[in-house]
């Protein structure tokens, strides 16, 4: 990335980051001057004097903007699948909507084809993450689900035809949503209920229609709209919760500005894991998401630039990280958590 210079709010500068103009007082003495490299000592004299913006050169990439540098022509060929799906879940749920035989083998290949339109599948995350259409919708987020599912499912080794069948029913999960009758404000509880019924009378699986059933249930039953506990959740409403926590999270309805470092994310599960959803398939997730950052470098809380060098599975959003030769484990330190994921 070539270094630029960026207007950022005095209160978002972090130690590290090096001056693109001179910083003036309020009254237009210079008090650090242009080149700088900012410290703990100069940032408290930058926020001493009330400053309220300043130019920095951003020398690292960010989570967002390393995404932003996907090769674009790959970017590019990756979003015209994804439209080009998205049109085709749309009518798929119409049809079934209005009591049309569809064809579950055209179903699946929605999934298959956003899955197979990049080179390498480990990348998907990225993509999806880098992925902006002028609006997203109920029907991308049904692919994303879909795809975070499908992953989710092979991780945990299901075979071929129970990760068909997974696919499905998180590509279909919000499909009570999708009614000409359906109501945000009333019925946003009852929608799993209505996608049951609807995939119930298209003669789905019933472990399809129980998916849908239950995929906003929590494990302490704090969920809905059955409030149905631990063993009363099928394993496939247990993936599709998880993929679908993870889509709102990250890219559901947000533009790419607004779109929470993954590492956030991390944080996020790792403090429901044990009330909302089941552990192992929480963990099995979590554990992919953190080793595809193993020796990334990151940001942490304190504005130090650190390396990931090693994962802990039993925490895996606090590795240990090496900071100027010093390693640090980040689940002994309450104080201090990863910000934001560098190059
Ligand atoms: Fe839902
Ligand atoms: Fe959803």
């Amino acid at each position: 990335m070539e270094a630029r210079p960026q207007r950022i709010r005095a209160s978002a500068a972090r130690i590290g980051m090096k001056l693109a103009n001179d910083v003036f007082s309020p009254t237009g003495s210079v008090i650090v001057n242009k080149g700088e490299v900012l410290t703990a000592h100069l940032l408290h004299k930058i926020r001493m004097h009330n400053v309220e913006h300043l130019y920095v050169i951003l020398g690292q990439h960010s989570a967002q903007e390393e995404y932003k540098n996907i090769n674009r022509k790959a970017l590019n060929q990756f979003t015209q699948v994804y439209k080009k799906t998205e049109a085709q879940v749309k009518s798929s749920m119409q049809n079934i909507c209005k009591g049309e035989e569809v064809d579950r083998d055209c179903l699946i290949d929605v999934t298959h084809q956003v899955m197979k339109s990049i080179e390498d599948p480990k990348e998907i995350l990225k993509y999806l993450y880098a992925t902006q259409l002028e609006e997203s919708s109920i029907f991308t987020h049904s692919v994303n689900v879909s795809i975070l599912s499908n992953l989710l499912g092979t991780w945990l080794n299901y075979s071929v035809e129970e990760v068909k069948e997974l696919t499905i029913a998180a590509l279909l999960h919000d499909i009570g949503k999708t009614t000409n009758t359906y109501d945000k404000v009333h019925d946003y509880k009852l929608h799993p209920q209505l996608g049951y019924d609807m995939l119930k009378k298209q003669g789905f699986s019933e472990a399809i229609a129980q998916a849908v059933l239950l995929h906003h249930e929590n494990l302490d039953g704090t969920g809905f709209p059955l409030k149905v506990k631990w063993n009363d959740i099928t394993e496939y409403a247990r993936i599709v919760a998880i993929a679908n926590y993870y889509d709102n999270k990250t890219t559901g309805g947000k533009t790419l500005q607004e779109r929470p470092d993954p590492y956030k994310i991390l944080q996020l599960l790792e403090a429901d894991r044990f009330t909302r959803f089941d552990i192992n398939y929480v963990n099995t997730f979590m554990s992919k998401i953190a080793h595809y950052y193993l020796n990334a470098w990151v940001r942490l809380s304190d504005g130090r630039k650190a390396q990931i060098v090693f994962i802990n599975n039993y925490a895996l959003a606090s590795p240990i990280v090496e900071v100027d030769g010093e390693l640090i484990n980040l689940y002994s330190r309450s104080d201090l958590k990863i910000d934001q994921v560098l190059q």
